[in-house]
């Protein structure tokens, strides 16, 4: 962006005070009847965590950028938003996502979008790359506790970013970014990816020591790589950026969603089924497929297909979570559901979020026996769960409930199915698909 633009820009853009109310979210629930053994294809969706930070991405470099296989999630359209909002143009149809980021006119992120999805924090690292500035609302706590951000603010600090906190924003003001030397002592996945692209248009070099290993994070690698950045160390733990002047436009194809593809195994794994993954990516999932072996699941893959069949009943596992190549903290809700019904004690501890367990009274309701230490859950399976109301506190842990659901004899009702729709792309329709019985209901 010339200076001209770049001066108009800043003088564009007056912030107002961040007054605007979180709009109301359709309150949708979920009906499903358990005990129908899953069986047939799925198609897996792209990666949500891939897609968002790959959108924000995007104010890196003015043009035309096109993003395929892009999940159509609330998620995705809030970061859409959150993209539109800053002047930029979005066409968002059938999975594909037509950013045109040539005129930027504003250079906030306001809180009413970004309290809705934590990840709208992605803009802020390519907005000071971009622009020197910018107003990003502070994303504030989560329902299982706080997430700090800490880290990627101190990394952008590093690099000459000059942040400020005023009143609940993030500001960035005429920032020139140059290259650092950041240590990461907690592995964060959110501020690995706000340093590599804020890093990409620095002056000099930046290293990333302790950067997250996430397909997601190479993916993004790759992505601004063909946009012309130049990152060595990708998928290690060190990363180095050297600065380039300027990107060209993203044009990309976003990986498959390891998640979802987990969730999906976890439901063959509980109901006793057999699912085939389709257009998955088999390698990203070995942590989910060592423990659902342990359980006695059969899984085989090829290329990006992937099979697995349940158990009569699965075994108590062990499962401990750790930045990937570990278990993912993701998966912990959903593995916990699995173990409720397993044969044995099973122990499953989140060392990633140490608070992330609000699902635990919830499958409780449905008669799981659960006992938590701080972080660390011991469930004695049950040989049946039952169905009845029970209320979606995360995306997650929204997982957790159907795949409990789908076994739990009668009828069980989850509302606040919103958590869900942000992370999964049309599961109930997918769930019955593949034979179970899933009614979205208004409430
Ligand atoms: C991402 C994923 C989320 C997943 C999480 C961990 C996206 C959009 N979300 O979230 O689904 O559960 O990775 O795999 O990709 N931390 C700090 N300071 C920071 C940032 C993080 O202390 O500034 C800590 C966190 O509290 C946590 C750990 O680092 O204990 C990992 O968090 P992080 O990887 O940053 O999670 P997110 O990127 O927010």
């Amino acid at each position: 962006m010339d200076v001209g633009a770049r001066a108009h820009t800043h003088s564009g853009s007056k912030p107002s005070a961040p007054t605007a109310k979180p709009k109301a979210v359709p309150m949708d629930a979920l009906i499903l009847q358990g005990g129908r053994p899953l069986s047939g294809r799925v198609h897996v969706s792209g990666a949500k965590n891939a897609a968002l930070p790959v959108m924000a991405a995007t104010l890196l470099a003015p043009g035309q950028h096109v993003l395929r296989n892009v999940p159509s999630l609330a998620d995705t359209r809030t970061m859409a938003r959150v993209i539109e909002r800053l002047g930029a143009k979005v066409e968002f149809t059938d999975h594909q996502c037509l950013i045109d980021t040539t005129n930027i006119t504003s250079l906030e992120a306001p809180y009413d979008l970004v309290s809705t999805m934590r990840a709208s924090i992605y803009v802020l690292g390519p907005m000071v790359a971009r622009f020197g500035s910018a107003r990003v609302s502070l994303p504030g706590g989560c329902a299982w506790g706080p997430r700090p951000v800490n880290l990627h603010l101190e990394g952008l600090d590093a690099m000459g970013a000059s942040l400020e906190i005023d009143h609940g924003y993030i500001v960035a003001k005429n920032a020139r970014l140059r290259g650092a030397s950041i240590r990461h002592e907690v592995v964060s996945v959110g501020a690995t990816a706000q340093i590599m692209m804020a890093a990409t248009l620095a002056e000099g070099t930046t290293v990333i020591d302790g950067a997250a290993l996430e397909p997601d994070i190479t993916a993004l690698g790759e992505v601004l790589l063909q946009c012309g950045a130049r990152i060595e160390g990708l998928g290690t733990r060190t990363v180095t950026v050297h600065g380039v002047k300027s990107l060209k436009p993203i044009d990309t194809t976003i990986i498959p969603d390891r998640i979802e593809a987990a969730t999906f195994m976890a439901a063959a794994a509980i109901t006793g089924g057999s699912i085939t993954l389709e257009q998955c990516a088999p390698d990203h999932l070995r942590a989910t497929t060592e423990r659902l072996t342990e359980a006695g699941c059969l899984i085989e893959s090829e290329r990006d297909q992937l099979t697995i069949s349940g158990p009569v009943r699965p075994a108590a596992v062990t499962v401990t979570t750790q930045p990937y190549p570990g278990f993912p903290t993701d998966m912990q809700a959903q593995m916990m559901a699995l173990c409720s019904i397993a044969d044995g004690e099973s122990v499953i501890t989140d060392t990633i979020y140490l608070d992330r367990f609000t699902h635990v009274p919830e499958l409780a309701r449905l008669g799981a026996d659960i006992r938590l230490d701080h972080n660390v859950a011991r469930i004695r399976g049950v040989k049946s769960l039952q169905g009845a109301p029970v209320m979606a506190t995360d995306i997650r842990a929204s997982a957790a409930l159907v795949l409990a659901a789908l076994v739990a004899e009668g009828e069980t009702r989850i509302s606040r199915i919103y958590h869900l729709d942000r992370g999964y792309e049309a599961m109930d329709q997918k769930l019955n698909a593949l034979g179970a019985s899933v009614r979205r209901v208004k409430e």
